[in-house]
């Protein structure tokens, strides 16, 4: 660091101040250039050796505080003869100048090195995982009922909801159950007190196709999904809480090959273009002819085989005079089906306890999709 030099005054012989002057070559002058020359060197070589604000911050008051060699000299400027002034000044107001501004730099350039140094040490992987807080899934139960109403809904049908507290009427006789007829027993019902409101919990989603035909003009496309009680045992393939699919379609004309038509299309969105449909004779009050509808698909996962899933039939004339229907001009058809079953047997899901118990895990397994 090359500070300029202060020439010294030229003394004249007039000075009386100065009556050797002219014997004596030339006097020291009180603010060396060799002092400030001394200071600025010992202050350069302090602030580059500091690497971090504390030891600059030290550096500073060290060498450009208030005792600082260059502050001292500055402070014999106030002895410094006047026509030396301006010369002093200059030496010393650049010598402080020069480190101010080394100072200033090397502040800077340890902010930027101990910024980077936070950086790093507070990098964020945004890549990873957040450990805190786990994104949930949406239980498979609800993906599939969804799927499956989807399908109804692109063909145009309605999607409806009927109370999972229903009236006993609407759960039994209004579907052709008579009083005391076996039939009842089939399901096996939770009623509710007080026992003279004729509550139960519905046994199945079927009273909605009631509950649709009386709040619709015809025809009738509708599909409800729902949960429903019965006190059946939890077991591997039984809970006393599932979920049904219920479908109705009441028009002029329709016949079982409509309800065959409907289910093959049903099953081939739902399980694969392979899947088929078989339908066995079976019972139900609400229905005549009734079916027990059983679904077919090679990758099932324990083989290709027959399982059945549900029930389905041509409405019975009882029910259309129910809604007040004339069952001489409309006809129609209606199926129930298992959403679990289906969970079951689509996924591969071998205990039905897992579907009830809630656990995350189970559900993750699915994620947004199934
Ligand atoms: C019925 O519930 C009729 N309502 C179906 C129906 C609708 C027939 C419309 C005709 C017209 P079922 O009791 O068989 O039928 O039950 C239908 C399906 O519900 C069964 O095939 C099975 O997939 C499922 N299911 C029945 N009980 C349980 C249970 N405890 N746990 C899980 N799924 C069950
Ligand atoms: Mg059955």
């Amino acid at each position: 660091m090359s500070v300029p030099s202060v020439p010294p005054e030229p003394t004249t012989p007039s000075d009386p101040a100065a009556p050797d002057a002219v014997a004596s070559a030339q006097p020291e002058p009180l603010i060396s250039e060799d002092a400030v020359n001394a200071a600025v060197d010992a202050a350069l070589a302090a602030i580059a050796a500091a690497t971090t604000t504390a030891a600059l911050k030290r550096v500073r008051s060290e060498h450009a505080g208030e005792s600082s060699p260059l502050s001292k000299l500055n402070a014999l400027m106030r002895s410094v003869p006047g026509n030396q002034k301006a010369a002093a000044g200059k030496l010393v107001g650049q010598a402080r100048g020069a480190v101010t501004k080394a100072l200033t730099a090397r502040e800077d350039e340890i902010g930027a090195i101990e910024a980077a140094a936070r950086l790093l040490a507070e990098t964020v992987d945004v890549t990873a995982a957040a450990s805190a807080w786990k994104a949930g899934a949406r239980h498979p139960i609800s993906l599939l009922t969804e799927r499956a109403a989807d399908v109804f809904v692109a063909m145009g049908w309605e999607v409806a909801e009927g109370p999972e507290l229903e009236s006993e009427w609407f759960n039994f006789d209004g579907l052709n159950f008579d009083e005391d007829h076996p039939a009842r027993a089939m399901q096996d019902t939770f009623f509710v007190e007080p026992t003279d409101a004729h509550l139960v919990l519905r046994t199945q989603t079927s009273p909605v196709q009631l509950r649709a035909l009386l709040s619709r003009e015809l025809p009738v496309y509708v599909v409800a999904p729902g949960r429903v009680f019965r006190t059946d045992e939890l077991d591997a393939t039984h809970t006393p809480v599932f979920h049904q699919i219920e479908g109705i379609a009441i028009d002029k004309g329709l016949t079982m090959a409509n309800l065959r038509g409907t289910l093959d299309h049903f099953v081939q969105a739902l399980f694969g273009p392979e899947a088929k449909v078989r339908l066995r004779p079976n019972y139900f009050p609400f229905t005549e002819p009734s079916a027990e509808l059983d679904v077919w698909h090679p990758t099932f996962k324990d083989g290709a085989r027959w399982i059945e899933w549900g029930g389905c039939g041509m409405v019975h004339p009882n029910v259309l005079r129910s809604a007040g229907i004339d069952p001489e001009v409309y006809s129609g058809f209606a199926f129930g089906v298992g959403v679990e079953r289906a969970v079951m047997f689509r996924n591969d899901v071998k205990d039905m306890h897992d579907m009830v118990e809630g656990d995350i895990r189970f559900s993750q397994q699915y994620g947004m999709t199934i």
